[in-house]
């Protein structure tokens, strides 16, 4: 067991430092409250911890939305990472498979995940974007893209592929709607579930304010 803690340590290190100094919102604070999350969850919920903690340092190493659009670089960077530490064939699997298939593709694309290891760290990943981390981490990113952060004449657009959400360039009010409020309804364990209910309704009421305020009614 001892080498498994070793490979989390080794990883949250390695993690750790190739993540300093990015502002937008996919900082090391992001993937620790994912990686701690995912503990949770995985207690909770009975799945493998080495898997899912692993899963959770590693999902973001190499986003799509800063590599041009390619969502392959991530498990191979999580492949050639876990090699390097002498971690297992099936761990590499599966840790692999979670970062391929986490990441949220549209509002009308179907996003499930192989394993109970990887519900977990999806969960806790979409739970990290809700509430009031939530919210802060949409208008960090809306201002690193220089996005405006609501305009009334741009409606939401239900984006139904990957390729389509891809290329949105909304402004921050937009993505709550896109992405942020249907999260709750996307949740894979009860323990997820539980969690994002809350989270949930104080996003939503932070965005009717929000609207009312903009319109000079609050
Ligand atoms: P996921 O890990 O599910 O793929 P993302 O990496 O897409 O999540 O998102 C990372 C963070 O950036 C989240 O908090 C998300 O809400 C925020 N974000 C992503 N796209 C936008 C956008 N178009 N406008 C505002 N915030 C965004
Ligand atoms: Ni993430």
């Amino acid at each position: 067991m001892a080498s498994h803690d070793e490979w989390i340590e080794k990883t949250r290190d390695h993690v750790e430092h190739l993540f300093e100094g990015e502002g937008s919102g996919h900082d090391y604070q992001h993937i620790y409250r994912v990686w701690k999350m995912s503990q949770r969850i995985a207690e909770d919920e009975g799945a493998n911890k080495t898997v899912a903690e692993l899963g959770a340092l590693l999902h973001d190493i190499a986003d799509w939305k800063f590599h041009d659009g390619d969502d392959t670089i991530g498990p191979k960077k999580a492949e050639e990472w876990l090699n390097s530490i002498g971690a297992d064939q099936s761990t590499i699997d599966q840790v692999k498979d979670i970062v391929a298939t986490i990441s949220y593709k549209g509002a009308g694309v179907a996003t499930p995940m192989n394993s109970l290891e990887g519900k977990a760290v999806q969960d806790a990943d979409r739970l990290d974007a809700i509430g009031a981390v939530g919210i802060g981490r949409a208008f960090s990113y809306g201002g690193n893209k220089n996005r405006l952060m609501y305009h009334p004449d741009e409606p939401p657009v239900m984006h139904d592929s990957f390729e389509a959400y891809k290329k949105n360039k909304g402004h921050t009010i937009n993505h709550f709607y896109e992405k942020l409020l249907l999260l709750k309804d996307r949740m894979n364990t009860d323990t997820g579930k539980r969690i994002a209910e809350e989270r949930h309704q104080y996003m939503q009421e932070y965005v009717d304010r929000f609207l009312k305020e903009w319109d000079g009614h609050a």
